[in-house]
C-alpha cells in the first residue's frame, strides 16, 4: 500500500516536470528575491544609462521604487510580466528596441529571473535607499544668504564667494549676478563642510566711475547675512616727472587714506615691452616722510640693467594703481582668519611723461 501511494507520486512529479521548462525550474527553486537577484543584475547592466547620472528615456533601475514609477511610459505592472515594457524591452529581438541597447543581452537565465520578479509582484525592500544623484552632493548644494553693500553708489555690484584652504592657495569662487541693487543673494558652503582652519569669503566689486574698481572682501567660516562696506572713492594719484634723462623717472604720490593704508602700488607701461613696476607696504610708508611716495629710482649704472627697460618721455603710456586696506595682511600667503576683511581699490589712466 505504501509502496504503490510513493509510485503514483512520483509519476506526478515527473509529469510536471516535461511541462516545465528545465530553466524555469532551477529559477523557481528559490523564491527571485530583490536584493539578491534583481538589484546586482540593473546595478551591471542597465544603471550607466538609467540611474542617479543618466536617466535615459527618463527611467532609473537604481531603485525598486523607480523601477515602478517608470519613466516616459510606466514599464512594470507587478505580477504581469506579459504587459510589462520592461519584460519586452529585455526579450525584444528588434534592436531599436532592445535593452540593454548594446553588449550582449541579458542571458536566459537573467530574463527569466527579471519575470519571476515581476510576476510575483516587483517586490523590494520598503527601506530601500534611493542613491543620490551626483548634483545632490553637498558641494553642489551650497547655502544661500544674504550679502548687503555699504558705501556703495548706484553702479553694479559683482559678488563672488570664495574657499581658501590652507594646503592650497587656490580658490574655488561662486560668481553672483551683478546688479545695482544693496543687497544680493551668495552661496557659500555650510560651516560643517570646512576642514579645519579653512575660511570661505564673500567680495564683491563695483566700478563707480572712470577707470576706478573698488572692492571688498570679508572671511569667515559660517555663512550668514554679511555687510560688505567697500572703501572711499580712491584719490587719483599725483603723477610728475621727476628727471627726463639719462631715462624718464616718475613720481607717484598718494593721498594717505585710511581705507587703503596697507600697500600701495603702481605700474606703468610704455609701448608692447615696457613695463615698471613700484609697490610700498604699509611699513615703509609710515617711515618715509612722504607717505605712499612711490618714485622710480635711476637705475642706469647698476650692472646689467638695460636702458630698454626704463621708461622715455615723449611717448604716451598707460599707469594702473593699486590700493589695499583692511585686516587682511598683504601677504598673499598668510591665512585670512574669522572676521579679516580686505578693501582695495584700483584706477588706470594715460599720461605722456
Ligand atoms: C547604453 C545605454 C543603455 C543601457 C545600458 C540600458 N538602456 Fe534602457 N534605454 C536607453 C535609452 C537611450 C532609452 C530611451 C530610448 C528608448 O526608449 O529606446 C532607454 C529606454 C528604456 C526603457 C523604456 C523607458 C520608458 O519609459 O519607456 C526601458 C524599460 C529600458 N530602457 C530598460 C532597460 C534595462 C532593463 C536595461 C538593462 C538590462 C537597460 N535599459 C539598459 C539606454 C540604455
Amino acid at each position: 500500500m505504501s509502496h504503490r501511494f510513493r509510485s503514483t507520486a512520483l509519476a506526478l512529479v515527473l509529469v510536471t516536470q516535461t511541462h516545465l521548462t528545465g530553466l524555469a525550474q532551477s529559477v523557481a527553486a528559490s523564491a527571485v528575491d530583490y536584493g539578491r537577484d534583481i538589484r546586482p543584475l540593473f546595478k551591471e547592466r542597465c544603471v550607466t544609462c538609467h540611474g542617479a547620472v543618466k536617466q535615459k528615456g527618463k527611467l532609473r533601475l537604481d531603485a525598486g521604487a523607480l523601477i515602478l514609477k517608470g519613466g516616459e511610459n510606466r514599464v512594470v505592472a507587478p505580477g504581469d510580466s506579459r504587459h510589462s515594457d520592461l519584460l519586452v524591452r529585455i526579450t525584444s529581438d528588434d534592436k531599436d528596441e532592445r535593452m540593454p541597447p548594446e553588449g550582449k543581452r541579458l542571458s536566459p537565465e537573467q530574463i527569466e529571473l527579471v519575470r519571476q520578479w515581476v510576476d510575483a509582484g516587483a517586490k523590494y525592500p520598503a527601506e530601500e535607499k534611493i542613491p543620490k544623484a551626483p548634483a545632490d552632493h553637498w558641494a553642489f548644494q551650497p547655502v544661500v544668504r544674504t550679502v548687503t553693500f555699504a558705501g556703495n553708489d548706484a553702479s553694479a555690484v559683482t559678488a563672488y564667494t570664495q574657499l581658501r584652504t590652507e594646503h592650497s592657495n587656490n580658490f574655488v569662487t561662486f560668481l553672483t549676478g551683478g546688479g545695482a541693487s544693496a543687497s544680493s543673494p551668495y552661496f557659500a558652503i555650510p560651516e560643517s563642510r570646512l576642514s579645519p582652519g579653512e575660511v570661505q569669503s564673500v567680495g564683491a566689486s563695483t566700478v563707480p566711475a572712470g577707470n576706478v574698481v573698488r572692492s571688498a572682501a570679508v572671511f569667515f567660516r559660517s555663512p550668514e547675512d554679511r555687510t560688505l562696506t567697500f572703501g572711499a572713492m580712491p584719490s587719483a594719484p599725483e603723477l610728475r616727472l621727476v628727471s627726463a634723462t639719462p631715462t624718464a623717472r616718475l613720481r607717484a604720490h598718494f593721498a594717505m587714506q585710511a581705507d587703503y593704508d596697507r600697500y600701495t602700488s603702481i605700474n606703468y607701461q610704455q609701448g608692447q615691452n615696457t613695463v615698471v613696476s613700484l609697490s610700498m607696504s604699509q611699513a615703509y610708508a609710515t617711515l618715509a616722510p612722504g607717505g605712499y611716495d612711490l618714485v622710480i629710482p635711476e637705475l642706469t649704472g647698476v650692472t646689467g640693467f638695460d636702458p630698454r627697460w626704463a621708461l622715455h618721455t615723449g611717448t604716451q603710456l598707460l599707469w594702473t594703481s593699486a590700493r589695499i586696506g583692511g585686516s587682511l595682511a598683504s601677504n598673499y600667503y598668510t591665512m585670512p582668519h574669522e572676521g579679516d576683511v580686505s578693501r582695495a581699490a584700483s584706477d588706470a589712466g594715460f599720461i605722456t611723461p
